[in-house]
């Protein structure tokens, strides 16, 4: 019997230099998808996979990250005193989690991150998320996942295929199908070009490690961008013992980008039940208006189009 899954680590110790000024001062990982900030989302899918501790790696400018997971005394009270049951319930909802806090001193990637995590997790199989890597709640991603670890016993992580276009964005693995969207990984690279690419499946931010990851990224020289690398710490791993992956062919955003973060945006507004039908009207009358707009162009280029001496006569 395999140990169960009870721990989760959380990196949020990077710099955010894709979201600036906005993540100057403030962390990335609170920037708000509609009213809720990014790690919150993480947080709960690690919830609905029955995780009890919480491990968050922060850093420089993060403190909001914990005042947020904290209770609020005065906000709380106000909310009671006006009667505002919903928002008090909402903000109260995560009040009873534990969460565990390290600092990560330098942002030296996110190999670095979990050795940070090393001490809470001890000799545990762990579960990571990145939450820049926003998932549909209604997704059972990490739950499959933590069921895959029960039954095969090592480290699994989340794959998805990506055009060849993104590929030097991700890690990205070898290895041979064993099951119906199971693969057992037989090399990783992180952020190949194209060429380099063993195949066009992309690690996406949910992983389940096994403890033995911490002795290999303890000794870990500096990879890619001159980071300690998780990849590069995976494939010694795999020298060791066997790597799974797990295709997710479910809705998945890569919010740590501007585009991937506007169209979790735009999604998860189009499913909120506040915002939902008036937000829908509004993306219909822009749809519209562009539709209207690429039309009078194409018209406008016909026209050009029409030789200057034949409209002499
Ligand atoms: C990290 C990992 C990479 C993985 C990606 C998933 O990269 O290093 O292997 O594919 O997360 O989002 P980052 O996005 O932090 O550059």
């Amino acid at each position: 019997m395999h140990k169960r899954v009870k721990k989760a680590v959380f990196p949020a110790g990077g710099l955010g230099t894709r979201f600036l000024p906005a993540t100057k001062a403030s962390p990335k990982e609170m920037l708000p998808i509609v009213d809720k900030p990014m790690i919150q989302y993480a947080i709960e899918e690690a919830i609905t996979c029955n995780i009890e501790e919480f491990i968050i790696i922060t850093g420089k400018y993060k403190r909001a990250i914990e005042d947020h997971f904290d209770s609020a005394y005065e906000l709380e009270e106000n909310l009671k005193k006006t009667d505002k049951k919903k928002l008090l319930e909402e903000i109260t909802r995560l009040n009873h989690i534990n969460f565990a806090y390290i600092r990560q001193k330098a942002a030296l990637g996110l190999g670095h991150a979990i050795l940070c995590a090393r001490p809470f997790v001890d000799d545990e199989p762990f579960a990571v998320l990145l939450s820049d890597d926003v998932i549909e709640p209604e997704e059972t991603l990490l739950l499959d996942m933590v069921g895959l670890y029960e039954k095969l016993g090592c480290s699994i992580l989340a794959l998805e295929e990506v055009p060849v276009t993104e590929i030097h964005k991700y890690g990205v693995i070898g290895g041979i199908a064993s099951e119906d969207g199971i693969y057992k990984i037989n090399d990783l690279i992180e952020k190949p070009t194209k060429e380099k690419a063993p195949s066009n499946l992309a690690i996406i931010g949910r992983y389940i490690l096994t403890p033995e990851i911490f002795g290999i990224l303890e000794k870990l020289t500096p990879g890619r961008g001159g980071e300690i690398q998780l990849t590069d710490a995976l494939r010694e791993l795999l020298k060791k013992q066997s790597i799974y992956g797990y295709i997710f062919k479910g809705k998945r955003y890569d919010a740590g980008d501007k585009f991937g973060y506007l169209k979790a945006t735009i999604n998860f507004a189009l499913k909120n039940p506040e915002v939902s039908e008036p937000f829908t009207q509004y993306l219909q009358d822009i749809a519209q208006m562009l539709k209207n707009k690429r039309h009078n162009e194409d018209r406008k280029s016909v026209n050009y189009s029409i030789p200057l001496k034949d409209n002499i006569i």
